[in-house]
């Protein structure tokens, strides 16, 4: 069920150059699935008139909390970060279809692959797997050194691989680069980054199952406005599209044109 409430901020945090890390408390936490995103209102009635789309980093059911990570870059994130604790934020959530947990088995292998502000839902889809008995590998690509985060965090579930563009942290260069020299194998594989990296998993991997979710500017949120559209693969016309707000923003790879 999608609510639309006040939630209270528990806590918020600069985890890196320009990336917070925003808790808060609602009923949203009590239904909210890895993978899955909320979409905000900044700035009360003097704010931007659109909702920022921000992906669920961590759910704590029993607290009725939960944590996104997002970067400040724009009028409305940069009024997000400004939220103190105690503070009231309008959230609406939470939105689409996330990571299928079921297609990964207990014994199996995953591999999560992110790039930059992509990688939050992956945590808490991390969290889950390894609950449920799946071996997780990390490998997290960012531009450069002061933008990296959770390196810990993603540690303390699996394997994990940092790559920074620039080469100033973890290896040079990009995700790809790193799961082929390190010849990272997995039964099923679930990312989420910039359409490019996404592109060059599904090509690098076509036989392998694959989950991707796919990072757009957003309108409505909630499938009425097709702000969001995308087509369909072996649709001769272009006529069939999928909206990647509320039929995404994960989907199997193969399943839309990227
Ligand atoms: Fe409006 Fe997807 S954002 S239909």
């Amino acid at each position: 069920m999608i609510l639309k409430e006040d939630c209270r901020v528990i806590e918020q945090i600069e985890i890196a150059d320009s990336i917070y890390k925003l808790t808060v408390e609602g009923d949203i936490a009590l239904t909210a699935e890895p993978g899955q995103f909320v979409h905000v209102k900044t700035g009360g009635r003097e704010g931007p008139l659109l909702r920022r789309p921000i992906s669920i980093s961590s759910i704590n059911r029993e607290a009725r909390q939960f944590t996104m990570i997002f970067r400040a870059a724009g009028r409305g994130t940069f009024l997000l970060a400004s939220l103190l604790n105690g503070m009231a934020v309008d959230i609406l959530g939470p939105l689409g279809n996330g990571y299928p947990l079921s297609e990964a088995w207990p014994g199996s292998t995953a591999l999560l692959v992110g790039g930059g502000i992509g990688i939050p839902p992956l945590y808490e889809l991390s969290r889950q797997l390894t609950l449920q008995g799946v071996k997780v590998t990390h490998v997290l690509g960012f531009q450069t050194a002061s933008v990296v985060f959770y390196e810990q965090e993603f540690s303390a579930l699996g394997k994990t691989y940092i790559t920074t563009v620039d080469g100033t942290y973890g290896e040079k260069g990009y995700v790809t680069d790193t799961i082929f020299k390190e010849q990272i194998d997995f039964d099923t594989l679930f990312a989420c980054g910039p359409i490019q990296m996404l592109k060059a998993l599904e090509t690098g991997f076509p036989n392998k199952k694959a989950f991707l979710s796919l990072e757009e500017r957003m309108g409505c949120g909630v499938g009425a406005c097709f702000a969001c559209v995308c087509k369909v693969h072996g649709d001769p016309d272009g006529r069939l599209y999928k909206k990647i707000c509320s039929d995404g923003p994960v989907f199997r790879a193969g399943e839309v044109v990227l």
